[in-house]
């Protein structure tokens, strides 16, 4: 009988990403099969997010309940990947030495050997190096893709924004070669993928030196992929405000595939709390990549993340945020309140903040932003979109659901024979804030 693994995925996107590789490495090259159940699981693997303490916190909590399974099953290997293992390797092993292997996210690759020392020894085995981009020459290559498909192209982050773990837990910013990224998409539409989501911490931070000396940026990247007429659809995320070049603006003049949509993180409305968060950018300098965006692509939609709270923020500062969130229109967010981090420069300033105001002001920036929302699902009543058809509707019985090019989401009549299929269809209802369609009679 096969042995079994179980991994929990927290945090981003590029922690599912990693961790849909640790599953292929885990089934392909170390014969295991997934579970869902734990308690049949032979290694049990959490793939952490450090971004904010409380993220942080459900690790530990999370490792407590599992080292009562090793207590009944001594066997079970224990394993903690991701952003805490890169920068609390220490804690992990001092806090958790039931723990048999810390791996950071740029050793995932290395898992078959990690488990293999690990089966061996009897201390925790931690393998936290930044090994540049060695990781993706050494991961399998998936055999039966989905219709859309994140790709990596980047990894890791250069800005050192002052309240931020993520240049400290995924290392510097790093490309992936050109042609690596063409021949793993090429792969991927081949079989059968149709939408390919581009991913990095900056993905427009995109810079690739060939050995002729040839420069390849983010733009030019997208033009090369978008070469392929069989992908349908480009998304991308998640980009900064400082590294939009001309090519990617002129992308959107130009290519058809990539979609209507950008999530560009703002964090916040105030030139005075921007400095402090070392953004790298002023308010007005933000809005004129947006500006400069709408021109290639007047039917462009944002959605951005912010930070409420930092500390300095003045209820001034606060309202310069929601005054940038009416004025550019956005119309999604991911908003937290500002969480200290250790190591990070912004955690030496004071925090001058009540916690019942940070709320406050979260509250106030969410409903403001679903205001929004909704006036914007209320202007598309009546109107025929295109969509990629994703799933089956979790709330509507015989009903799928897929994305507009502007990232809005809708259901439709239909069963999973539809999914993958990209469909013109009419909007036709707006419930509280789902929106349904029905596919549309020419
Ligand atoms: N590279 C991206 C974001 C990656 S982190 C960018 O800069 O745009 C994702 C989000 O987590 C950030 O945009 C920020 O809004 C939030 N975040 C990061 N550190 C945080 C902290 N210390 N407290 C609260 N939110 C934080
Ligand atoms: Fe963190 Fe700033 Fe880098 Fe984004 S750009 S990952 S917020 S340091
Ligand atoms: Fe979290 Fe690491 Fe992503 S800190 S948000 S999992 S890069």
């Amino acid at each position: 009988m096969k042995k079994k693994y179980f991994i929990e995925t927290q945090g981003c996107q590029m922690n599912e990403y990693d961790s849909d590789k640790m599953k292929d490495l885990l089934s392909k090259e170390m014969d295991f099969e997934n579970t869902n159940n734990k308690e049949d699981a032979d290694i049990l693997i959490v793939n952490t997010c450090s971004i904010r303490e409380k993220a942080q916190e459900k690790v530990f909590s999370l490792l407590g309940k599992w080292r009562k399974l090793k207590n009944k099953k001594p066997d079970l290997v224990i394993g903690v990947a991701g952003c805490v293992a890169s920068q609390e390797s220490t804690a992990i092993t001092s806090r958790a030495p039931y723990v048999d292997m810390v791996i950071g996210p740029q050793t995932i690759h290395r898992l078959p050997k990690i488990y293999e020392q690990s089966l061996k020894s009897k201390s925790t085995i931690v393998d936290v190096e930044f090994p540049l981009i060695e990781k993706f020459d050494n991961l399998p290559r998936l055999s039966n893709s989905k219709f859309s498909e994140f790709v990596t192209i980047m990894e890791g982050c250069s800005k050192y924004c002052s309240y931020c773990v993520v240049p400290y837990t995924r290392g510097t910013e790093v490309s992936r070669p050109l042609n690596d990224i063409l021949k793993e998409i090429e792969n991927l539409v081949e079989n059968g993928t149709k939408e390919i989501t581009l991913l990095g911490q900056n993905v427009n931070a995109y810079f690739y030196k060939d050995k002729e000396g040839n420069i390849v940026n983010f733009g030019l990247l997208l033009f090369y992929i978008a070469r392929d007429k069989r992908i349908k659809r480009i998304r991308y995320t998640t980009s900064h405000p400082n590294n939009f070049d001309e090519q990617t603006y002129l992308a959107y003049e130009k290519i058809p595939q990539l979609v209507s949509h950008l999530h560009l993180p703002i964090q916040s409305g105030s030139d005075k709390v921007l400095a402090a968060m070392k953004r790298g950018y002023t308010v007005l300098e933000y809005k004129s990549v947006i500006r400069k965006l709408r021109k290639a692509r007047p039917d462009i939609t944002f959605s951005s993340d912010f930070i409420v709270g930092f500390p300095g923020e003045t209820e001034k500062d606060f309202m310069k945020t929601i005054d940038i969130i009416k004025e550019v229109n956005f119309d999604q967010s991911y908003s937290f309140i500002y969480s200290k981090r250790p190591g990070t420069p912004a955690s030496a300033i004071e925090d001058n903040i009540s916690l019942k105001e940070k709320k406050e002001r979260l509250n106030f920036l969410q409903e403001t932003i679903n205001q929004l929302s909704k006036n914007k699902s209320k202007s598309i009543l009546g109107e025929k979109e295109e969509i990629l058809v994703e799933g089956v509707s979790s709330k509507y019985n015989n009903m799928v659901t897929g994305r507009t090019k502007n990232n809005k989401i809708i259901s439709i009549p239909g069963n999973k024979n539809l999914i993958g299929e990209i469909l013109d269809i009419k909007i036709t209802e707006l419930n509280n804030r789902s929106l349904k369609g029905e596919v549309f009679e020419k």
